[in-house]
């Protein structure tokens, strides 16, 4: 009988936390006579995915879950009760950037901290290319792990597998992901075939076997129905979370959703024969930061700011307009003060003009993702490029949302590029600004009234010049 709980852990949050005092200090007062015998200790599995560069939730909304200084924290509390092992179902990279590909060495370090025990491959690391990936595993120590994967002449280039032992067991993990990942200079072969193959190779030297798998959903359920040899088979990218359930003899589950969600396995003790039970886990903002991995996020700040990355360095950017004309050029809100007294005053007063004050305060003005929203301009010409190059566009001045205007401020009478009301959920989108609607917000930024500006007057807007976001 299999015994599966899709209830998260969220609910318990407080009373884990009251029992978590109790707990600590009965674990250290406790600890000599009642901790139980090495074999007889719990295994649980914790296995993350789907990252997708989020080392951090966003800092815009307080109630947005994920990120890594609250999964530090999820996976020492297991460790006080158990022998926790910690596997990456892949998908951790955002992008393929220079800026993205650091993040990733962050997000590695930081598992590396955590005591991760494997790294499965999914499609963003391997669209960072062979090169990338075996240099961030180089500088970062971290286990990375793929059966499937091989180079352009067909040859594996990492560990197909690991054995963990803890508590008198022996745990097998095997990672694969789907051959539609396959690019630039990888090849992929078939996951279940790879499987198969790792488990002839494994024969008698486990008790247990997890197969991590970057798959999705569809070719995830049919893995899991195809391979009664193993005991779970843990995926990621699923659009939502799949809480453990059983497929025949396999357990099917799934990390997902910019790593907010975690699935936890626990494993009998050694001698108990029987599948794993397990629940999924949302690592919502009742889970406080950890202490290790909030230093970790410090050196990588730290490093942002040293590297201090330039738009095109990052994939921020919003495509270009396809023929930017002479004079699309960005250029500044001081040009604009003696013209537009009025709107600068109105400007002067709201939230648009601590945006940079905002994001310094929570020392955060040195990430690229952030900058992108609370700057001028960001990657457009003469916009934001880092805060040596461009002092003056701190913030979110006239042309964020007015568009690139140099053309306008030497011959007013040309009107400036952007329809500026089309622009608000660039920057007010679902995660940033859950609460944003047009009238309301507009209310409190109301301007460009007082000058009796007669637009129509001049015509259309000079067309191909929006940017798309
Ligand atoms: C040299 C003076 C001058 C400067 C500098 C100037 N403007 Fe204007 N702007 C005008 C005048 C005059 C009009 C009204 C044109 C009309 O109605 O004939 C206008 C109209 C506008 C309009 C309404 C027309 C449209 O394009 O939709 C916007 C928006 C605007 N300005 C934004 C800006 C921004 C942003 C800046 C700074 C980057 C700026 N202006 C700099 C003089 C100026
Ligand atoms: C996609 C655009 C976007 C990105 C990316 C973004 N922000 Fe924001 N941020 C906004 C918007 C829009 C608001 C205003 C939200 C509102 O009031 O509805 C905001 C508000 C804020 C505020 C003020 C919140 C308050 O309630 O006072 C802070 C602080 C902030 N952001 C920090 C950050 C940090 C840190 C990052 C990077 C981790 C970041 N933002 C990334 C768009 C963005
Ligand atoms: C957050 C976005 C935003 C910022 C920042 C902003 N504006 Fe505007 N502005 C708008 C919107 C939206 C309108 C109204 C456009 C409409 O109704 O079509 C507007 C209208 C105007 C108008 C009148 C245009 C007209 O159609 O009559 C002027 C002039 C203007 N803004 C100048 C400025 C100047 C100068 C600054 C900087 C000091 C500035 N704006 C900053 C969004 C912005
Ligand atoms: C380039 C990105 C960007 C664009 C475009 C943008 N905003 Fe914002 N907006 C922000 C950021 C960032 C903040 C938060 C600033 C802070 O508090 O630090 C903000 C804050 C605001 C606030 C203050 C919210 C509050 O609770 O007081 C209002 C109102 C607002 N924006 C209205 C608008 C409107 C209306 C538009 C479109 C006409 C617009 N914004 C376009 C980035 C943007």
């Amino acid at each position: 009988m299999l015994l599966l709980a899709d209830k998260p852990l969220r609910s318990g949050c407080l009373v884990i936390g009251v029992c978590a005092v109790v707990l600590a200090s009965c674990l250290w007062s406790c600890r000599e006579e009642k901790s139980p015998p090495a074999n007889e200790r719990r295994v649980v599995v914790v296995v993350s995915g789907d990252t997708a560069g989020w080392i951090i939730p966003c800092g815009c909304t307080t109630h947005q879950s994920g990120g890594l200084l609250r999964r530090g924290t999820y996976v020492e509390k297991q460790r006080e009760e158990a022998d926790v092992i910690l596997l990456d179902a892949g998908g951790a990279p955002g992008g393929t950037s220079p800026y993205q590909r650091l993040k990733f060495e962050a997000i590695l370090e930081g598992e590396r901290l955590m005591g991760l025990a494997a790294h499965n491959i999914g499609g963003p690391e391997v669209a960072l290319g062979l090169a990338n990936l075996q240099e961030a595993s180089r500088k970062t120590g971290a286990r990375l792990i793929s059966a499937n994967l091989r180079d352009s002449v067909g040859r594996p280039v990492f560990d197909g597998w690991t054995i963990i032992e803890t508590a008198g067991r022996r745990l097998a993990v095997i990672g694969v992901i789907s051959p539609r990942y396959a690019a630039g200079d990888v090849r992929i072969e078939d996951p279940k075939a790879a499987v198969l193959a790792s488990l002839q190779q494994l024969e008698g030297r486990h008790d247990g076997v997890v197969v991590m798998a970057y798959l999705p959903e569809d070719e995830l359920q049919r893995l899991a129905t195809e391979l009664p040899e193993v005991d779970a088979v843990i995926g990621g990218p699923t659009g939502q979370p799949i809480a453990p359930r059983a497929v025949g003899p396999t357990v099917l589950a799934a990390a997902t959703n910019k790593g907010k969600f975690l699935v936890q396995l626990e494993f009998a003790a050694a001698g108990n024969a029987g599948p794993p039970t397990g629940q999924v886990v949302e690592l919502t903002g009742d889970w406080p930061d950890d202490r290790g991995q909030l230093a970790n996020l410090r050196r990588y700040l730290e490093e942002l700011n040293r590297r201090s990355f330039e738009p095109h360095q990052t994939d921020l950017v919003p495509s270009a307009p396809p023929d930017v004309p002479p004079g699309y050029r960005v250029a500044g809100s001081a040009t604009c003060r003696e013209c537009h007294e009025r709107d600068n005053e109105l400007w002067d007063a709201s939230r648009h003009a601590k945006a940079w004050e905002d994001l310094k305060a929570m020392e955060r003005h040195v990430d690229p993702y952030c900058q992108q929203c609370h700057t001028t301009g960001y990657g457009l010409p003469g916009g934001f490029v880092t805060v040596a190059k461009s002092p003056d566009r701190l913030g979110v001045g006239c042309e964020a949302c007015h568009g690139p205007s140099q053309v306008h401020v030497e011959e007013p009478e040309r009107r400036t590029p952007f329809d500026a009301k089309d622009q608000c959920t660039r920057c007010h989108d679902q995660e940033n600004s859950p609460a944003f609607g047009y009238e309301r917000y507009w209310e409190k930024i109301k301007h460009g009234e007082t000058k009796g500006t007669q637009p129509d007057r001049l015509g259309p807007r000079p067309s191909g010049t929006e940017t798309q976001p």
